[in-house]
């Protein structure tokens, strides 16, 4: 079964509107897009409008780094589906992991954020992964079901083809720390037998599932050359345009 890339650069918060154009210009002039990947960028929701603009009709796809669950109403500070839709964002990034740890999100809010991004027509990039002492505790695999079982509860077989997952193990993120090209596989193909069990066989051997973590150019290459790994989502790195498109063409070399 081969699966589409996905590159995706989770920009945090970071990136005024006229750097996200000048990002996305300098991304544009590296000469590494194509369209044998989906290529992702998820600037702060104040730039999504102007990076939409920017990436234009190239294939940089523009997605936001979280979504409210209601369409309307009485809820301050959030920004609802539809909302980042007119934005410009074709995908949504649910259940990172600093959502889960600084903002009280949980299995049950990124299920939620996930059906009402799916009822819009969102692609969405659902995030899980085990903290360091889950990891040292043997807990690795049990998290990753329950947290990929919490998020697609209630989602139907028909919406699969619009997700992606990634697994972001917490003591690798922004720490330098990237798992093993070993430890990713085999978390991803756990992940994706989790898939099997929920829907079915033919389902998981479709779903991408992406690594993320400490990912750049020279880890890239050992970790989407993997079975499991179907591309990269992609936090520091993602800044530099060099870096991003130096990952992208890595990924392009595995699946050659
Ligand atoms: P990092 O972040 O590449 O800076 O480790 C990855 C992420 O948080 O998505």
């Amino acid at each position: 079964m081969s699966r589409k890339l996905v590159i995706a650069g989770n920009w945090k918060m970071n990136n005024t509107i006229d750097q996200t154009r000048e990002l996305i210009h300098a991304i544009k002039k590296r000469g590494c897009l194509t369209h044998k990947v989906d290529i992702v960028v998820a600037p702060p929701f104040t730039a999504l409008r102007a990076a939409a603009k920017a990436a234009g009709d190239t294939s940089i796809q523009v997605a936001a780094q979280n979504v409210f669950w209601e369409e309307s109403g009485a809820y301050t500070g959030e920004v609802s589906p539809i909302m980042i839709k007119e934005a410009g964002a074709k995908w949504v990034i649910v259940g990172h992991s600093e959502r889960r740890q600084y903002f009280g999100e949980t299995d049950e809010t990124v299920n939620r954020r996930l059906k009402a991004a799916l009822a819009v027509d969102l692609k969405v990039i659902v995030c899980v992964g085990e903290m360091l002492e889950e990891r040292e505790a043997g807990q690795t695999f049990a998290v990753l079901d329950r947290q990929t079982t919490g998020a697609f509860t209630g989602v139907g077989a028909a919406d699969l083809e619009q997700v992606v997952i990634a697994y972001e193990p917490v003591w690798a993120i922004g720490t330098g720390k990237t798992a093993t090209a070993d430890q990713a596989d085999e978390a991803h193909a756990h992940i994706r037998a989790r898939v099997a069990a929920l829907y079915t066989p033919e389902a998981a051997a479709a779903m991408r599932i992406l690594y993320g973590g400490s990912v750049k150019p020279p880890n890239a290459k050992e970790l989407i050359g993997r079975e499991h790994v179907d591309g990269a989502l992609i936090g520091g790195a993602s800044l530099k345009a060099a870096d991003f498109c130096a990952v992208i063409t890595a990924g392009l070399e595995t699946h050659a």
